[in-house]
This record gives C-alpha cells, structure tokens and sequence, in this order.
C-alpha cells in the first residue's frame, strides 16, 4: 500500500517493495552509499567511523576495495571452515547442554561467529578473549548509537586497543605470513596490492560489525521461528539433513530478516515506487519488507522452508552483495544441524514466555537473549 513513504522521525524515504529495493540497489549511481551527513551527524544503518570504506564507498573505490578483500572470502576457504565450525558447534552445545536452561544467544548464537572469524584471522589465542570483548563493545556501542548517534566509552576504549593490537599483527604477519586471513592481506599478490595495518583494522572492524550480529541474529531468528512453528521443526527432526538446514536458514532470513534496512542517499532526482524522489535525499531500502513482498514470494507470511527463496533481498543486491554471505550459509545450517543432532528439543523456558527483547535499533534485528 506505500511503496514510497517519507518518514519524517528518520528523515529518509523508504521503500518497501521488492521490484523498487532491487532497482535502488542495482543502481549505486543513482543510489549512493557514500557517507552522508544528515542533521550534523553521519546516517546509515552499518555506518561508522574508522569502518574500511568498502560498505560506504561507491565505485570505482568501491571497486578496488572489493578486489582487495574479496580473495580472503573464496569459496574455497569457506567450504574448508566447515569442519571446523561444527566441531566448534559441538563443544558450545555441549557446554549449553550441561544446563537445564541457557540463553542460546550467549551460549551458541554469539560465540560462533566471533570464534570463527577471530580464527580465520590468526589472532592470538591468548587474545581471543580480548578479541571478543573488543567485538562486544564495539558492537553494542553501534547499537546504542544508532538511536543517538554518541558512542559509549567501552567502545571507543575498545576500538584504540584493537587498533594497537591489529597494527602489531599486521606488521608481524607482513615480515613473516602464516596462512591466515591477515597475512593473505599485508602480502602483494597476483598484482593486487597489501593492505597497510590501518586498513587491515578498519576491514577487521567491518568484518565484526558486518559480520558477527548478523550471523548472531539469524542463528537466534532460525531457533525463534522453529518454536514458533512446531511442525517445521517436527519436519526437521525428521529429517535433520544439512540440506533441510540449510532450507530452513534460507527462509529464516526471507522471513525474519537480520538485517531490515539500507541507507543510500539519491545523487539526482529518481522516479521510483509511483513518485519522485529528490536529489540528496536518504533513502532507506526496507529489505525485510521486500523479502515479504507478495508479488515476490506468494503467501509470504507464512514460514516454508520448501519454498524458492530465489531473489531474496537480505544480503543486499548489486556491487555491495555481502562478502559474508558464503560464510555464513556455513556456518547457520552446520550449528542448526548440530542443534538437531544433539538436542531432543529446544523451547522457551518458562520465565521466558513470548516475550522478547529486540534491543533499540531497527536496522539490525534478532533477539537480545532466547
Ligand atoms: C554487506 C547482510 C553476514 C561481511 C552486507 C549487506 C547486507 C549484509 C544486507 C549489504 C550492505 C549494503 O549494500 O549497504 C548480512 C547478513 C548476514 C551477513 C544478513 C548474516 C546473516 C556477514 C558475514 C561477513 C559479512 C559473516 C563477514 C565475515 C560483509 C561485508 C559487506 C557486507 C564485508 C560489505 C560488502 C561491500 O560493501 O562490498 N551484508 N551479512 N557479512 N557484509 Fe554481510
């Protein structure tokens, strides 16, 4: 009914089909996403200082950025993670398990990916604890900020320690590479550039941002939408395939989208969703929205893991398509099917109830503890 709506609170146009999402989202030349200052401070939804350009440059910068992250994320050394992710899987289920009642945020759906990454990256095990403090706080600080735009304490003392730490890394790993993530990127190779240890900080923040909450959400938005749908869950403890996983993770993020909105910002006036937008205006693209756009996905309220999710909107479209997204359709269907294998059944505890807690951004969504 509103596919072109101006949200005066937010200050932004929002559009909300999924034929218009996918239009703004193939045109980064009419819809930017570079930084813009809107009422004094920088909007957008992943938008922060010191974050690597990558998510907020437009090409051709965006171009040669991509380039130079992009042979970290192959398929390739995503598929050889799997292994890895479920025994990591297992042992945090285990560990859950040996309580009668646990929040899975905290126990699975928040150390996986952290773990993961930290991992991927070769830090220091006697740093992985700072690692994910540093990754928590900063986070969080992203969170609170978004409503208020003023960053807390803990994260801007987290940012400076990670920038030292990840600084030294980057020098070490550059005079002598190991086979990790960071040493892949100080090192020059088939004519692609390093990256200097700023940058190498600023992608490791981009990756804990970009990419641990979301994973986190979506592991907690799959658990949510099995309890709340007893016969899809039944039909998976039927058949517990990594297959069936891995459809049920798919219509997770169609149906409860981790990620619900994207800035951009109009670089002339564009005619879209029956109006006209302006220049210079912030634009926000409701991804959750066009992931439920009945023309798209018919009876799209209802949860269906059999169904095609083909076009699905929640990693984004275009040149900023998540780098992630592999790695990610790893790691959710592995610890689901591990969750399966090792839990009879998993439901709300009873101090629970159906109440959840979504914390205070909307662009960002899952549950703060299950
Ligand atoms: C970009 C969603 C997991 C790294 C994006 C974008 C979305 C998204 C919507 C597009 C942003 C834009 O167009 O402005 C998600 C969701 C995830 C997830 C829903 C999990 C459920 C990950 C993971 C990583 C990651 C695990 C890395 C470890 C990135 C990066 C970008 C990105 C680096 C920027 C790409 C670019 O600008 O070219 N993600 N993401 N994401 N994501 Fe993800």
């Amino acid at each position: 009914r509103a596919p072109l709506l101006w949200n005066e609170r937010m200050k932004s146009w929002l559009l909300s089909r999924h034929e218009d999402v996918a239009f703004a989202l193939k045109n980064a030349a009419l819809f930017s996403s570079s930084r813009v200052q809107v009422g004094g401070r920088p909007r957008g939804v992943f938008q922060v200082e010191s974050v690597a350009e990558l998510i907020t440059a437009d090409p051709p910068v965006h171009t040669q950025m991509r380039g130079l992250v992009s042979r970290a994320f192959t398929p390739r050394q995503i598929n050889a993670l799997e292994p890895r992710v479920r025994e990591l899987s297992r042992e945090l289920i285990a560990e859950m398990t040996s309580r009668s009642e646990f929040d899975f945020m905290d126990a699975l759906a928040s150390p996986l990916p952290v773990t993961i990454i930290a991992e991927m990256l070769g830090i220091d095990p006697v740093r992985r604890r700072d690692f994910k403090r540093w990754s928590d706080t900063i986070i969080a600080g992203l969170i609170a900020r978004l409503p208020t735009g003023e960053e807390p304490e803990a994260a801007t003392r987290s940012r400076a320690e990670m920038r030292v730490y990840m600084t030294e890394v980057a020098e070490a790993r550059r005079r002598e590479p190991r086979g990790d993530l960071i040493s892949l990127l100080v090192q020059e190779t088939d004519g692609v550039p390093a990256l200097s240890p700023q940058e190498v900080n600023a992608f490791t923040m981009l990756l804990l941002i970009a990419g641990n909450e979301t994973t986190t959400n979506l592991l907690g938005n799959t658990l949510l939408a099995l309890i709340r749908h007893p016969e899809q869950y039944e039909a998976l403890r039927r058949d517990p395939s990594l297959a069936a996983c891995s459809a049920v993770c798919e219509e997770t993020l169609r149906f409860d989208s981790p990620v619900l909105g994207l800035s951009r910002r109009t670089t002339q006036e564009v005619e879209v969703g029956g109006g006209k937008i302006p220049a210079e205006s912030m634009v926000v693209l409701l991804l959750g929205s066009a992931n439920h756009d009945p023309r798209k996905f018919p009876e799209p309220e209802r949860f269906d893991p059999t169904r095609d999710t083909h076009g699905l909107m929640s990693f984004g479209h275009g040149i900023h398509f998540c780098l992630g997204a592999p790695l990610t359709r790893v790691e959710a269907p592995v610890a689901l099917r591990e969750l399966m294998e090792h839990v009879p059944r998993l439901g709300f505890s009873p101090r629970q109830s159906e109440h959840l807690d979504y914390g205070p951004t909307f662009a960002l969504r899952g549950p703060r503890s299950l």
